[in-house]
């Protein structure tokens, strides 16, 4: 076969694929104000009881007016906001990038790369990619897309799934999935990859995270709810979640990790608790809680999301977080203590705080570090999990304008020339050679090693929005604008401040042209926000309670 993707499984016959009917559920949402009103209804007046209160009742703050407000920002920026002739070019792109299965639109192609002689697998729908895709139609009124898209991959999390002789956890959703067309037969199949294809045979444990995040801003933006209500679905989040809130030997309630388990899909020493993962993991949680019917089988997840989500939350707001006062105390830990009352619970030594990290901590700002395990925080900035943590409400208040404020003061860092580093700073010399084990792809500054990526200013964009700083956003957008089309809408850009089109960057990579639309549309429209952000739960608010020994 000319897919030289695997071979089609026995698992995959047309005729399996219709074990259940997807007609019914394959219907037009029905989108009507009434419906979208008894979404919002219903999540505040099923959330107003006891610990779950008002998690989704997101309008977003700083645009009182909505959609039509005046004298705010959304007015202004519409007003300021002339259609840049890129927009059109955007969306013609990633119309190209559409796939279809049996004549409908279930996803979009991760590049749309002729030059590149290599296409590895980059003809596929990937799961994470297809999201700014996925907001992009909704943000323009055609749901249809998402919701195909939605119904096919909880199809495929039906499969049976293995690596050689190891089954999968049911609840596991694809990285990636691709059509197979048979022109002679007539016939479509699907192909799907949970890993065992995947370059380093690595776990997308973050494509159920955003196939839960989906579901909830397809319904908020359409209103539909009959989509998340069917068992169909109820039953597909409850899989997911069985994966993640099983029992087990975790003293965290933190979700342990291989590498390459997410954006960053190759071995990058992210291995462990990675912040990317614990803010899906947290939004994910958040949005399954808005979504899940209160019925018999249902009711035992609320109540065992609700617990994970106070650990959780307690957990990440108090140990990854950094700021200058934080990595002061850090530098002068004690080490070695055994007791309820350590201060210095994960044991970490003062002596692995990286040089970089004092020129780089500013007096005013403070970031999600990347990861805390016993021994060892990794102090890098990843630009995912930190916007995740501000739109989810992980972050505090305080905290998500500190990350903005870090943005700021370390403009030319993070942003550049092209925004978004993907981490900062890079790794180099032995230990990229230690931790990436020689990785020829992840060199420093480039790739996922320092690399910018175009996809990541949708979600910047989102997280000013939500802070109110959109003019942050403005200024990422019009660097992106000085080159995106011209460049050919690439994968990534490397180099310290982002300058040069990546070594072995895609050129009309999907998620670089749907970010950019996004990006776009939010600003122009910030009543979009709430699509994707999540307000903050007053139950939730931490008290940050150090031991009695913390001031010693
Ligand atoms: C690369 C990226 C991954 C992305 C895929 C398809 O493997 O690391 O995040 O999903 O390409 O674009």
């Amino acid at each position: 076969m000319e897919y030289g993707l695997r071979k089609v499984s026995s698992h995959c016959s047309i005729s399996e694929m219709d074990d259940y009917d997807l007609s019914k559920l394959l219907e037009k949402p029905r989108i009507n104000i009434e419906r979208k009103r008894s979404f919002d209804e219903r999540s505040l007046s099923e959330l107003s009881i006891g610990l779950v209160r008002g998690l989704d009742n997101y309008e977003p703050a700083y645009w009182p007016g909505g959609r039509s407000g005046l004298n705010s920002p959304a007015s202004s920026a519409r007003n300021s906001f002339e259609p840049h002739p890129m927009v059109a070019d955007a969306w013609e792109a990633l119309r190209r990038s559409l796939v279809f299965y049996r004549g409908q639109p279930v996803g979009t192609i991760a590049a749309y790369d002729h030059a590149s002689e290599e296409v590895l697998n980059y003809d596929q729908v990937f799961v994470r990619d297809f999201v700014p895709s996925a907001l992009a139609f909704l943000m323009n009124g055609e749901p249809d897309i998402v919701k195909n898209f939605l119904l096919r991959t909880l199809q495929l999390q039906g499969w049976e799934k293995k690596i050689d002789r190891f089954k999968l956890g049911e609840g596991a959703m694809p990285a990636s999935f691709k059509v197979l067309h048979d022109p002679v037969r007539k016939t479509d199949t699907l192909v799907a990859d949970f890993g065992e294809s995947a370059i380093g045979r690595v776990a997308p444990v973050d494509s159920g995270f955003w196939w839960i995040i989906l579901l909830r801003a397809y319904t908020k933006s359409t209103g539909d709810l009959t989509l998340a209500e069917t068992p169909e679905c109820q039953k597909g989040m409850r899989l997911i979640l069985t994966l993640c809130l099983s029992e087990g030997f975790d003293t965290f309630p933190t979700l342990l990790c291989a590498d390459g388990c997410s954006m960053i899909d190759r071995r990058m020493g992210v291995y462990g608790y990675p912040i990317e993962i614990q803010a899906l993991f947290f939004m994910a949680l958040r949005c399954a809680l808005a979504l899940m019917k209160h019925d018999a089988e249902g009711k035992e997840f609320v109540e065992r999301i609700v617990k994970r989500l106070h650990a959780l939350s307690y957990h990440m707001r108090s140990y990854f977080w950094l700021d200058f006062q934080q990595l002061n105390d850090i530098y002068r830990y004690k080490t070695e203590e055994y007791s309820h009352t350590a201060v210095n619970k994960f044991n970490v030594m003062p002596d692995s705080i990286p040089e970089w990290v004092f020129e780089f901590m500013p007096t005013r700002g403070g970031f999600f570090v990347g990861n805390v395990s016993p021994a060892r925080m990794d102090f890098r900035w990843f630009a995912l999990g930190n916007c995740i943590a501000i739109l989810s409400s992980l972050a505090t208040p305080e905290q998500a304008a500190a990350v903005m404020d870090l943005i700021e003061e370390r403009w030319e860092e993070l942003v550049g020339e092209m925004p978004l580093k993907i981490c900062y700073p890079a790794i180099e010399s032995h230990e990229w050679r230690i931790v990436t084990g020689c990785d020829p792809k992840n060199t420093r500054w480039s790739y996922h090693n320092g690399g910018s990526w175009p996809v990541l200013l949708w979600l910047l964009t989102a997280a000013c929005i939500k802070t109110g700083r959109p003019q942050i956003a403005r200024r990422a957008i019009d660097l992106a604008e000085s080159r995106l089309l011209k460049d050919g809408w690439p994968e990534y850009y490397d180099g310290k401040i982002g300058r040069y089109v990546g070594k072995q960057a895609r050129k009309y990579q999907t998620w670089s042209i749907a970010g950019y639309l996004v990006a776009k549309m939010l600003l122009e429209d910030p009543s979009h926000l709430g699509m994707i952000a999540l307000e903050e739960d007053k139950q939730m608010k931490p008290v940050i309670k150090r031991s009695s020994s913390w001031t010693c």
